[in-house]
This record gives C-alpha cells, structure tokens and sequence, in this order.
C-alpha cells in the first residue's frame, strides 16, 4: 500500500502491520505461534479477560533491567572517571509501592515530588534516606515530614526555602542535607536545546544568586550543603543540552568549592525513549559514557575534584515496561480531502493517557489479540471521552480489517500515563498489572463505580 497523504510525513507503510519493533516494545513482548501479543509469558487476551480493558500492563523484568541497566552504566563510567554516581528514580513518572521496592531492590534511590509520593516510597518500606524530595512550592507540613523522617536530600528551590527548611530542622533536631537547584537557562526538548541567560520558568533559582544562597545555607548548621541541581526538560534525544547545564553549573561548583565541600552535582533526568519505531534515543552505555566525560572534563580543566554524579531518571526506567490494553469499538472510515483516515475508537483515552492530547504526543498501535495480513490502513486510535482532542495515537498504520472486539495495544505508556490519569466523564482508572514468568497479578487496582462515588457526600452510604 503506498503512504496514505493525510499520514505525517515521519511516519512510513510498516513492511508488516503487525511487526512488534524492539525500541519500542517490552523487553518481554512478541508475538505467540497463533499471533497473539504475549508479555512477559501472559497473553493479551488473558489479561483482558481477568483483569478487563483498558489495562496497563507492566513487564516488570523489563522495569528492574532498565532500572539495574541506567545504575550499572553509570556506575561503571564514573568509576572510569575515579568517582561515582548515585541514581534516584523519578516517581513522578510512575509510583507504587511496589514499583517503589523494585527500583531500590535493583540498587536506586527515589526522587519524590511532593508529600503524596514520599507517602508512597514511605508506605513502601524505602529508606528515607534514599530519597530525594523536589518542588518548587513544597508545603510547610511536607517540608517538616521530610525532615522528621531524615529524608536524604531536599532540593531546595528558592531563596525563601531555605529558612524554611532550616526551621524544620532546627525544630526536629537534625542536621538536613539539601540541594540547591539553580535555573540554569539552558532547555532541551526531544531534539534541540535551548541555552539563554535565564529561562522563563518557575524552577531554581538564578546562576547569578548561587553564591549568596549558598552561603545561606552554610551560614545553617542544621543544613548540610550536597551541592547544585540542574534538570533541563525531558524526553531529550541528544547529550549537548545536558553538556551546557553542566559546564554552566560546573563553573559555579568549582567557586562554591573555594568556601567548603561541594561533594555532589545532580544533573536531573530526562533520557528520551522510543514510543514509536522512528524514535531513535541514546543508548543508557552511551549516556553515561558522554556524562562522564562530560564531568571529568570539566573537573579536569578547572583542576577540581571529579564530584559524585547524581541523575534523576524516570521516563527511560518505567515507560518502556508498560503497554496498555484496549477493546476496539467503534470504527468509522472518516473521509478527509479525498483520503480516509479510519478512526478506531477505543474503550478507554485522555483519561488513562493525556499525553497525546496534551502535548501532541506521538504513540503506536497494534492489533494484540490476533495478526492479520491484511493491507495497512491509516488510523487514528480515539478514546471514548466527549471531546474531538480525545486521541491515544494520532497516526499509525493497523490492518485494514481491525475491527469492533480487537484488542487493541498501546506500548510505552509506562511513564506520565498511569501517573497523570483522571476520572474525566466519570471513566474509573484501570488496574495496574505487572506481568512476570507467565504470571499477571495487579499492583494498583481499577477504580470501580463506587470509588467514583464514594467522595460524593450526596450519595447515601
Ligand atoms: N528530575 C526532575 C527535577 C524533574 O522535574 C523530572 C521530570 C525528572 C527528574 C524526570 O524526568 P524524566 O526522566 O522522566 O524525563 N509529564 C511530562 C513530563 C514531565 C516531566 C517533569 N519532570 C510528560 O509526560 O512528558
């Protein structure tokens, strides 16, 4: 079949429709001999008839991998470099208890981004020293909870936080570490960054107002100085975004050095993956290489201490594991400018994953309860909310012939999707269910009707 005109020009006729490309799937995903998706020794359709649709579906030794993968290579590189480095799972992307036991099992440390997912990693059992508490408007209780329990670093965001962390831990008694995150100017996004003197936004604070903030903090003895903080955007296919923010930082780290220890820099997440078969990001090996390089140069041309490295990833962990499942309903061959574009609306949207209709980002389907050799068809996969923006995959191609009652699977929805569901039209959020060694069992169930109700104090209990 040749390129359907109202497809995007990236996208190209898959030689098969079918085809599960490895960059974008689980690590434990493909196809059985009758052509069904299995993950991790659990088919589709099983999973669909325990646990119902949509479904997320983790493969959890593909989470673990990625998350002992990103600890060993950095490991390793800044070994190489004659240092070390420390690796904190962003929670924001995906946190359960569980999730939250398999990241520190595999040797991480969790980043948390408000009191609820500290409450999380807490009920989990993590340590608190191995985490880290981020925002740029951290409350007063969430700031006393962190200290009481000795969470192992607060990144401080603003000048007005520092007293407020000092006062917290004056009250409970403790010396607290803490970071500094400064606004470093520079911005990266998929493909290109953007470096100016100070970026328009609401996170850290100035380059140019370091210094004094960080002599604030040592002026605290209830405050430890780990170092400076710096997280650039997310998604980011390339290394030079990461390379500018830590020159930029270094500068500031080599003269902050000359008034005491700076024993850390933490340069955030951010490490793109493949949601589609066009998205071609790094290698974790070749990201550390580079980020090791990267601090060694620098260390070495301002004659300073190679500092240990800190890194805060969470989509290049959790969202390649997970793929969600839906049921096909309603299909419509929609005529655009003399093309079809054939609309396959499905059982679940916006609600379950709003990242395509909130920053137009681009996913994959296909077909997980059978194959077909039909010829490929141009679709939009659609939810079931009222609303046209309502949309899981823009473009991509299916066989012609995908119809009502076709599970229908979605892969690398692990990070931001679960994370920043709603119940938008009264829609539950569907279970998580982690798969491993031909084993389904649910981490977070699916919210049922009376969830739903159960907040309205209107309804009789
Ligand atoms: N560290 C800090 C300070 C962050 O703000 C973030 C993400 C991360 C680490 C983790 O970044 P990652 O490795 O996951 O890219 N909802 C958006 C992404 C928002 C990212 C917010 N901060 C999305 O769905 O694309």
């Amino acid at each position: 079949m040749s390129t359907n005109p109202l497809a995007p020009s990236w996208l190209a006729v898959p030689e098969d429709a079918n085809a599960l490309p490895a960059a974008v799937w689980s690590l434990n995903a493909h196809r059985t001999a009758s052509g069904e998706l299995e993950i991790a020794g659990v088919s589709a359709t099983a999973v669909a008839a325990e646990f119902g649709t949509p479904v997320y579906v983790v493969d959890e030794a593909d989470a673990r991998a990625r998350a002992r993968r990103i600890r060993e290579s950095f490991d390793r590189e800044f070994a190489r470099v004659g240092s070390a480095a420390k690796v904190y799972y962003a929670g924001k992307a995906f946190l359960s208890t569980e999730v939250a036991r398999w990241v520190t099992q595999e040797g991480l440390n969790i980043d948390v981004a408000s009191g609820g997912e500290m409450a999380v990693a807490l009920a989990a059992g993590v340590d608190p020293a191995r985490l880290g508490l981020h925002g740029n408007n951290k409350s007063l209780a969430e700031l006393d909870r962190a200290v009481s329990v000795g969470v192992g670093a607060i990144v401080i965001d603003s000048v007005v936080e520092i007293e407020r962390v000092a006062a917290a831990a004056e009250r409970h008694g403790r010396v607290q570490p803490v970071r500094l995150r400064i606004n470093s100017g520079v911005h990266a996004s998929t493909h290109e960054y953007l470096a100016t003197a100070r970026e328009d936004q609401k996170f850290g604070i100035p380059l140019a107002d370091a210094p004094a903030a960080v002599a604030r903090i040592r002026a605290h003895e209830s405050l430890g100085f780990l170092g400076l903080h710096s997280h650039i955007g997310s998604q980011i296919f390339e290394s030079d975004g990461f390379a500018e923010a830590a020159r930029r930082l270094f500068a500031l780290h080599a003269e902050l050095l000359e008034g005491g220890d700076v024993p850390e820099l933490n340069l955030g997440g951010g490490f793109g993956i493949a949601y589609t078969s066009v998205d071609d990001p790094l290698d974790i090996d070749e990201i550390a290489r580079r980020f090791a390089d990267i601090v060694a140069g620098g260390a070495a041309e301002l004659g300073i201490p190679v500092p240990v490295v800190a890194i805060e990833p969470g989509r290049s962990v959790i969202g390649p594991s997970t793929t969600t499942l839906y049921t096909v309903g309603t299909i419509k061959d929609v005529e655009v400018d003399g093309h079809i574009r054939k609309y396959v609306s499905v059982d679940g949207g916006m609600s379950d994953n709003i990242r395509p209709s909130l920053y137009g980002a681009n996913y994959s389907a296909r077909i997980a309860s059978r194959v077909s050799d039909a010829p490929a068809a141009l679709v939009r996969v659609a939810g079931k909310h009222c609303e046209s923006g309502d949309i899981l995959v823009h473009a991509d191609y299916l066989p012609a012939d995908v119809e009502a009652g076709d599970l229908l699977a979605i892969p690398a929805t692990g990070a931001y999707g679960w994370a920043m569901a709603s119940n938008y039209n009264y829609l539950g959020r569907p279970p998580v269910v982690a798969v491993r060694d031909g084993v389904a069992r649910v981490i977070v169930r699916g919210e049922t009707e009376s969830d739903l109700l159960s907040r309205d104090m209107g309804v009789a209990q």
